[in-house]
């Protein structure tokens, strides 16, 4: 079986096609036959290599992935070839203290699909069947493959580990990116006042469209505290919602309100960062880290998906045969949304 990733770590340069066998589902896992896939920061990270992640090579990219259900392990037997299913990439095993408490984002084993395991760039995953799910009848594989991983994070980030009750104030710090277009409009669906920001105006046009209720340029040479803190009328910002990391962390911890909440979920220009410790205790605000989400609020999420309060939104559609051209997609400045990837049936 053909897929698309690399066997060297690197850049994009590595990119190309690999060679898998076929992956045969064991005893409680699925087989599913891809239809659509869709790409992640996650995939240019794991490219290139993570330190401490042990990557198998060849490794085939991509988390996200929707398809038919193609073979049913032993004991499956609530599903049926040809079901039309979206796959929730986190993994947990289910044995440990947080997986008994139903917090399996906290699982000491936690995977992810694409990083931990194979891919979905690819004609064939297998994974186990907790991680299978319908897709809702409004939406197509496109659609579906462009939101599992993207809306999870948003969802337990802002609702569960950022709290955010109605009415707060959010900002969402970037428009374009996948994650900051899911949570710009779970924000507004638990009723919060969005502010975004980004470098573009014409992604800040799109961000008002999925529901942003403000938003602010930033031009090169503005100070992103001092934006913000002027848009909250000098109270700061209940929530924020942070991806970009080195760049715009020492400052949005500076635009937070009493008791506010940082929450970070990515860390895009860089890890490290440097910030004043008196602003956090004057403010008594704190700051959180969050990654994808357990499985009540993956259901929570997909309800949402269903409901049609939560759209996906799609960037760019490539054939698979186009990988190479899909993932240069994903790395221009252009890019609102995610960059999916089709099969054909
Ligand atoms: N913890 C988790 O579970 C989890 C899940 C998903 C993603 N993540 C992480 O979250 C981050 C966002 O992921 P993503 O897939 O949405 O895509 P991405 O391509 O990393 O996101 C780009 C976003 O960051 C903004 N941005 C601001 N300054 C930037 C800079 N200097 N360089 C690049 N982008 C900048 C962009 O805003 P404008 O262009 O609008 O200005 C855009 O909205 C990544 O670091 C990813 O690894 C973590
Ligand atoms: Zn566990």
């Amino acid at each position: 079986m053909r897929g698309f990733g690399f066997t060297e770590h690197g850049g994009p340069e590595r990119l190309g096609w690999v060679e898998l066998p076929e992956p045969v589902p064991g005893p409680g896992e699925v087989r599913i036959r891809l239809r659509a896939a869709a790409f992640n920061r996650l995939d240019r990270f794991v490219l290139e290599g993570i330190p401490g992640v042990p990557i198998e090579r060849p490794h085939v990219l991509g988390s996200d992935g929707a398809g038919i259900v193609d073979k049913l392990g032993e004991g499956v037997d609530d599903l049926e070839a040809g079901n039309r299913v979206l796959l929730n990439p986190g993994l947990w095993d289910g044995s440990c203290p947080a997986c008994k408490r139903q917090e399996e984002a906290l699982c000491r084993n936690y995977r992810i699909v694409g990083e931990h395991t194979q891919g979905t760039m690819t004609d064939l995953v297998v994974v186990p069947r907790r991680n299978v799910h319908a897709i809702p009848d409004s939406l197509g594989f496109a659609e579906a493959a462009a939101a599992p991983l993207v809306f999870q994070t948003a969802w337990r980030a802002l609702l569960t580990v950022g709290e955010l009750a109605a009415g707060e104030r959010v900002a969402v710090v970037g428009a374009g990116g996948g994650v900051s277009t899911a949570a710009i409009q779970v924000a507004r669906l638990r009723g919060a006042e969005v502010t975004v920001v980004s470098r573009s105006a014409t992604k800040l046009d799109r961000a008002r469209a999925l529901g942003a209720n403000r938003t602010l340029e930033l031009s090169p040479g503005s100070e992103l505290d001092k934006v913000l803190w002027a848009e909250s009328g000098k109270q700061g910002f209940d929530l924020i919602f942070d991806s970009v990391g080195r760049e715009s962390v020492p400052r949005t911890v500076r635009a937070l309100a009493r008791g506010g909440r940082l929450v970070i979920i990515g860390a895009t220009s860089g890890p490290l960062a440097e910030i004043d410790l008196r602003t956090l205790f004057w403010r008594q605000a704190s700051i959180r880290g969050s990654t994808m989400a357990g499985r009540a609020e993956f259901e929570g999420m997909l309800t949402e998906l269903g409901t049609g309060r939560l759209i996906p939104v799609v960037d760019s559609r490539h054939p698979l045969e186009r990988a190479r051209e899909a993932f240069e997609r994903f790395s221009s400045p252009e890019l609102f949304g995610k960059v999916v990837v089709e099969l054909p049936g």
